[in-house]
């Protein structure tokens, strides 16, 4: 399978499992300093809000980074995972000692889990991959079901107007190229699917989610990947410290790869 097959492939479940077949997802957010701000920053915010016991749901749960991290902390987590590429990376990585339940599943359909049940929901990748709006709010329907009147979600996207940019860092003649509206700068919604940051608030609107912070949670962290990765392990941290200073700025929430939206129902 090669990525103009990929194209061609109309139902949104059989694209992923294949984009996986062939994308690696297993090293995206530890494979260097750069990549590390993502996660660096969603932990750092998830952890505002866990408490003690919590349960946690993570949806599209990919080779498993944060149900591992979190387990490992100690709470109970659920995973959902459609693409069996990553099912296969994550289960190699779980040991007997961490309290996961992996469940090989679509974000669309939680009918295994019961109402009210989770504290935290973790959304943080069928958004990037649901072509259809009917199905997006389905999705965010299912996880506001299962989460808890007194818990907490978290959404990631992926944000159209930054695009633009680092697709521009990895291809000088990005400017020139088809693969964007040159009037409206939406850029074509392959392999994922960008979201301006209205798109987002507008989403979450009709979805009946209230926001409670939005947050640029990698920033400008690709297009500075170079510099990032040749820090020091002192710069490094200052960076970071940096980085959560600005990352809720205003200024700062359009121009980041992922937007981390974290909201209530
Ligand atoms: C870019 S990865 C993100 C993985 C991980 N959550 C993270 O933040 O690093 C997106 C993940 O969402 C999964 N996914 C996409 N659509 C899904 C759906 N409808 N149900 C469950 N998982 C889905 C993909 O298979 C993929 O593993």
């Amino acid at each position: 399978m090669d990525f103009e097959s990929l194209r061609k492939i109309q139902e949104d479940s059989k694209r992923v499992d294949a984009l996986y077949q062939i994308m690696e997802e297993n090293s995206r957010l530890n494979r260097s300093k750069a990549a590390r701000v993502e996660f660096f920053t969603t932990t750092t915010y998830v952890e505002k809000f866990l408490k003690e016991g919590d349960r946690i749901l993570d949806l599209g749960a990919g080779a498993g980074e944060y149900s591992l991290y979190f387990a490992r902390k100690g709470y109970e987590v659920s995973s959902v995972e459609l693409a069996s590429a990553n099912i296969e990376a994550f289960q190699k990585k779980i040991t007997k000692e961490d309290k996961i339940h992996l469940i090989h599943g679509n974000a669309l359909d939680l009918s295994c889990f019961e109402d009210n049940s989770f504290d935290i929901v973790l959304l943080f990748g069928p958004l990037y991959h649901l072509s259809k709006e009917e199905d997006r709010q389905r999705c965010i329907a299912e996880a506001k079901r299962v989460l808890k009147p007194s818990g907490t979600i978290f959404i990631a996207f992926i944000l159209n107007d930054m695009v633009i940019l680092t697709e521009f860092y990895y291809r000088p003649e990005f400017f020139l190229e088809n693969s964007y509206d040159h009037e409206t700068f939406k850029v074509e919604d392959f392999p994922f699917i960008f979201f301006t940051l209205e798109q987002t608030r507008e989403m979450l609107h009709n979805a009946g989610i209230q926001i409670l912070t939005e947050v640029a949670s990698d920033g400008v962290s690709e297009l500075l990947e170079d510099k990032i990765n040749a820090m020091d392990d002192e710069s490094y941290k200052q960076y970071l410290k940096y980085h959560l200073y600005c990352c809720e700025k205003p200024e700062m929430l359009g121009r980041s790869n992922h937007l981390l939206t974290i909201g209530k129902k």
